[in-house]
This record gives structure tokens, sequence and C-alpha cells, in this order.
């Protein structure tokens, strides 16, 4: 019987069944970072999600049609998920934005604990050659190496073309997206609290000694945990390298490091080869909160050291960005009475229609009609 109300629901159904239309599709790593947004906007229909690799549920508010997604960790996990939620024939994503919001590590030459970054490049740190510090030679100060290159940011610079594998660039452009979010918010008075002033105190850059702000910097993906001197080194002459000055933008500036962000904008761009979305420039926004300094304070070893706020981080990720979710939601050029209807408005479940669709794929080929 349980088999067979799928097939009894689609017969019950009119012919047309309307899709999803998700106006802002939320994106976390994982779920405290989704959390705020799921309680408090709220996202309280859960859908089920078997072919993310994160929690296998989505969650959803059909009155403001804002779909919350967690991905799962790593490049892989937020590729995949991503990926498998732009092919659900469940939703039409092609005019909805994106906005990735999630905790990071933050460089302490640009930010302090509990900041906000939003994303302007993102940059790959993950198809790397690595030779081993005490084998590599000894002039080198890393042994993270390009792929295509025999020594540490080895010349020839990156051509375009090599560029284009290794870095995403948002909407930069006057007026665009990253500009509009960031003035919308870069006056947002962040809350500040005594842990973080104790341990900002200990550095020496002005900018992790300074209370906790909203700013713009690139952000670099690695699906490695790192922390260190060192690694930071790497990290900062990495985002250079990859967007010297003559780069759209300017010469890379590391904000946040983190493991998600090149592998969403990844998959948002084979989405938008096949139709599906309206692209990455176009359509999304990453920001960072910074739940922990990327290196520790001068002479203090990385291996003691690892203050990270959780909760601090994912209220400030929250904060800031509730208020550019509040105006996408407005932005015009998205009429819902032409682009498919809310579920709602249907008699049936998120969870049977999640069944039907599954039945009508099988069996009839996907058969959606919008409105
Ligand atoms: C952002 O603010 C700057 C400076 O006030 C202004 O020149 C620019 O037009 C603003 N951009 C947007 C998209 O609102
Ligand atoms: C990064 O570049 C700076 C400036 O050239 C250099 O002093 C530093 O040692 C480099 N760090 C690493 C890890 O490559």
């Amino acid at each position: 019987m349980r088999r067979l109300l799928p097939l009894l629901l689609l017969l019950l159904l009119p012919p047309s069944v309307a899709q999803l239309v998700p106006r802002v599709v939320l994106v976390a790593a994982f779920p405290p970072e989704l959390e705020r947004w799921i309680e408090r906007l709220p996202l309280s229909e859960e859908l089920p999600f078997p072919a993310g690799a994160g929690p296998q549920v989505l969650h959803w508010n059909s009155d403001l049609q804002i779909l919350g997604l967690v991905t799962g960790q790593t490049s892989k996990s937020a590729a995949m998920s991503v990926t498998a939620l732009g092919h659900d024939p469940r939703f039409d994503l092609r005019h909805a934005f994106w906005l990735f919001a999630g905790i990071a590590g933050v460089d302490p030459e640009l930010g302090s604990l509990g900041s906000v970054t939003w994303g302007r490049r993102l940059v790959d740190g993950t198809a790397v050659k690595f030779l081993d510090a005490r084998e590599m030679p000894q002039d080198w100060l890393t042994g993270w190496l390009p792929l295509h290159r025999d020594k540490p940011y080895g010349l020839p610079i990156p051509s375009v073309a090599e560029q284009k594998d290794m870095v995403w660039t948002l909407d930069l452009h006057p007026g665009g997206l990253v500009e509009w979010a960031f003035n919308l918010t870069q006056h947002i008075k962040l809350p500040d609290h005594k842990a973080f002033a104790s341990l900002r105190e200990k550095y020496t850059a002005a900018p992790a000694r300074a209370p906790p702000r909203v700013q713009l910097g690139d952000t670099l993906s690695t699906d490695v945990f790192w922390t260190g001197s060192w690694s930071a080194g790497w990290a900062r002459n990495w985002t250079k390298y990859w967007l010297p000055a003559e780069s759209f933008g300017g010469q890379g500036r590391l904000g946040t490091s983190a493991m998600e962000d090149f592998a969403v904008a990844e998959a948002l761009a084979a989405l938008h080869r096949a139709g599906l979305v309206s692209g990455v420039a176009a359509a999304l926004l990453v920001l960072r909160s910074a739940s922990n300094f990327m290196e520790p304070p001068a002479k203090q070893s990385p291996v003691a050291y690892m203050d990270f706020f959780l909760n601090e981080a994912c209220e400030a990720a929250y904060l800031v960005g509730l208020p550019v979710v509040k105006e996408l939601l407005q932005r015009p050029g998205f009429a819902p009475s032409t682009r498919g209807v809310a579920l709602k408005d249907r008699s049936v479940s998120t969870a049977e229609f999640y069944q039907v669709a599954q039945v009508q794929r099988g069996t009839h080929g996907v058969r959606y009609f919008v409105g």
C-alpha cells in the first residue's frame, strides 16, 4: 500500500504539478550555520533530500520562498549537494539568488573575531602539488605548489586560462551584487565579546585588534583545516599569486579561509551551463564570519592554540545575511505568478510531492509545468 500511495496521488493530482520556486537559496556547510535561519525566518517545512551529501533534508518557507540547504563540509560535499539540488525536478531555480553564509578562519591582517567578510574572489587551494617540508629544496618557503609549476608561486604567472580553473570572481562591477551587499551591511554594529577582546589583544596587526566589523576580502578554499603562521603566509601568497595585480578587482587580498566556497561556485557554473540557474556572478553572494584566526598570536605554537567561537560567528553571519536576504526578496525581476507557485497552494504535502515527482520522473519523464 505504501508503495502504491505515490501512484494514487499521481492519479488524484491535476495534470500539471507546480514546482517550488525559491527566490533565495541559503547555503551553509554544516547544521549550526543554518540553525538560526531555520528558527528565526523561520524555515519550518522540511523536504526530503536523499541526494544531498549533508543532512538529507532541505528547509523551506513557502511564504517567503526561501530554501535552506546544508551541503555537508568539504568541497566534495558542497559540489555534490548544490549539483543535486540544481537538478532536482521539484525546483525552478532559474531566478534564485544564492547566499552562502558560513563561518571561517580570518586573516589577522584583514579582520578580527566575529567579523563578517563578503567574498570578492573565491580562490581554490585544493588543486595543488605538495612536497613535505623535510624533503623540499631548502630555499623553498612552502611545499604547496601550483599543479603545473615546479616551484612554489612559479613563473610564468598564471594565464587567464589557468586562472579560470582556480578563481571565481563574484559580481564586483560598480553597482553589482557584492558592492550592494557590502553597502547595505557595512554599518551593522556586530556583537563584541569579552573573549574576543582578550584574544585579539594578543595580536599585533591592527585589523586583528579591532572590534568586529563587516568587510570585503577574497576567500581561499581548501579541504585541509590548516592553522599556523607558515600556512597563513602560504595562503596570503597563494591568493596573490592567483590574483595578480592585473586581475579584475586588483591583486588578491586574503580575507578568510574555509572549505566550500569555490566548489559552490563551480557547481553553480555547471548548473548555469545546463540552463538551471542564472550564473555565478549573477546569483551568488558569499559571506564568511570569523570563528577563529587562521594563525596564532606571535610566538605562540599553533599546536596549543585553537580558540574557536562557533555560536558567536554563526550569529554574526545571520545578522549580516538577514538584511541582504530581505532585500533580495524585494528585488525586481521576480514575479512569482509567472514563475510557478508555492507548493502550499496545492493540497498535497511536500513529502508526497516528492514521491510523486519520483514516480513521474520514472514513468513519464519529468512533467513539470510552471504556473
Ligand atoms: C555603494 O556605496 C558607494 C559609496 O557610497 C556608492 O558610490 C555606490 O554607488 C554604492 N553602490 C550600490 C550598489 O549601492
Ligand atoms: C610569502 O611572501 C612574502 C613576501 O614575498 C614572504 O616574505 C613570505 O616568506 C612568503 N611566505 C610563504 C610561506 O611563502
